[in-house]
């Protein structure tokens, strides 16, 4: 390709020009194959060129594609709210449909807010939240990232919202080992809380596993419990973003069903429309609603295609794959076998420091020196040689920052279409362990 005047992650750079997909494959105007272990950005959650969406594309852009929502409603929509009401746990009714997860996130948090304020409490509008967290690149998500990178250049606009430490067991900042540290990582929300004054607080946001920001961090079994307890004491709202972590991600419809407990509000998005469309949506419970609706009726967010026919089409195919052909039930045994083999390849790498994860979101953390933990310099820039080598050798994987601070540390994410089979699993750790291999090598010359 020549000229471009297309504004790509980065502008000097030569990316490979797409021609189709198929399954966990991607293939290149080259001709070269690539094992998408990735999902892109774990979203292709049900693989590449599915029969049944593309089907589903096509019957509903014969019939319509857009309609703006103050003047229809639609078939697929109203499907598509029916069926996200069904699939998720307690009374996670209300779906309000966006079009990416910065956008959910974002009415998420709007709705918090406004469920206060149709309670008759003006003060709570903070959205309190971890560091080491992403939770979308609009301001208002960027206020609720605990992204130093991401957040830098726009520092001054942005809310300080997130204020406690990640659950983060690998480098957790106590020194201590769960379940005996009395999870004082999650107890740190309550201090927050209490120096804050509850009365400012409208929710506070949290990623049921850590994705880009932390590598797949998953916190000890009882951390969401103490945290849910926490918001309810003092009237807080838990919002969950599952826009990584929903639709099967983890090995249930909603990774929070894993830890025992039920979101006031959930931020949905990527495998909603698993790559075919752009849909997201904030899903909220009775009781976040049950106040808007004996108010104002009216929630203050909204997008110009926000619950388009098209888009709300495709993410019901998609729902109705993931049920028809069982996928979510066998996450957890693909889940089990792909960490096995990641846990092998640790064991033959001096700068593997942790294996982590839940169902197919799965992380691998490197450093410099397995005892301390050390990182490597960020000169050294592992996280980018890594996906590069993984490039070149066909495989795709996700970058992920690392590290307490956030800003030292190296992480990737495997996280392949839920779809992947064993025999793909094998090829995936073959590549992977190629990969690391020709890392291993530019390690020794650093
Ligand atoms: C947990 C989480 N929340 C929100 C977002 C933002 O979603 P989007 O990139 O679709 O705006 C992401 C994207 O990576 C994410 O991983």
């Amino acid at each position: 390709m020549g000229h471009s005047f297309l504004i790509k992650p980065m502008i000097d750079e030569i990316y490979p020009v797409i021609d189709y997909g198929k399954g966990i494959y991607l293939y290149d105007m080259d001709g070269k194959k690539y094992l998408d272990a990735a999902s892109g950005a774990v979203t292709a959650n049900i693989g590449h060129g599915v029969t049944e969406i593309i089907d589903a594309m096509k019957e509903q852009a014969e019939k319509i594609s857009f309609v703006y929502r103050s003047q229809f409603t639609s078939e697929a929509a109203e499907k598509l709210a029916d069926k996200i009401a069904e699939m998720a746990p307690g009374d996670l009714n209300w779906s309000f449909f966006v079009n990416s997860g910065s956008e959910a996130t974002e009415t998420a948090m709007k709705m918090a807010i406004q469920y206060w304020q149709e309670k008759g409490i003006e003060t709570k509008t903070k959205v309190l939240s971890r560091w080491v967290s992403y939770h979308g690149i609009t301001l208002g998500a960027l206020s609720m990232s605990g992204h130093p990178g991401r957040r830098a250049r726009f520092a001054p606009l942005l809310e300080d919202f997130p204020v406690i430490n990640p659950p983060y067991c690998y480098r957790c900042p106590y020194g201590l080992e769960a379940p005996s540290c009395g999870y004082l990582c999650a107890h740190e929300l309550e201090t927050a809380v209490n120096r804050i004054g509850a009365e400012k607080i409208a929710a506070f946001i949290a990623e049921p596993v850590i994705g880009a920001a932390g590598g797949a961090i998953t916190p000890p079994k009882d951390y969401y419990k103490i945290i849910k307890k926490i918001c309810e004491d003092h009237d807080i709202l838990f919002i969950a973003d599952e826009v990584m972590t929903g639709f099967g991600r983890t090995g249930t419809m909603l990774s929070s069903e894993q830890w025992g407990i039920t979101p006031d509000i959930v931020a949905l998005g990527k495998g909603m429309g698993a790559g075919y469309a752009p849909i997201a949506a904030a899903l909220a419970s009775e009781k976040v609603m049950e106040p808007i609706i004996a108010g104002t009726k009216s929630v203050m967010s909204g997008h110009t295609l926000s619950a388009n026919p098209q888009s709300c089409a495709v993410s019901l195919a998609v729902l109705e794959y993931l049920e028809k052909n069982e996928i979510i039930k066998d996450v957890e045994c693909k889940s089990v076998y792909l960490k096995n083999q990641l846990e092998k390849i640790k064991g033959q790498f001096s700068f593997i420091g942790d294996v982590r994860g839940k169902g197919l979101l799965l992380g691998i953390e490197f450093v410099q020196d397995l005892n301390s933990k050390a990182p490597f310099p960020r000169s050294a820039a592992i996280t980018q040689k890594v996906i590069s080598i993984g490039k070149e050798n066909g495989l795709l994987i996700y970058p992920a920052g690392a590290g307490l601070d956030g800003v030292n540390g190296d992480a990737i994410i495997i996280s392949p279409p839920l779809t992947i089979t064993k025999r793909e699993i094998e090829e995936l750790t073959h590549l992977l362990k190629v990969t690391l291999e020709a890392l291993s090598k530019q390690i020794e010359k650093l």
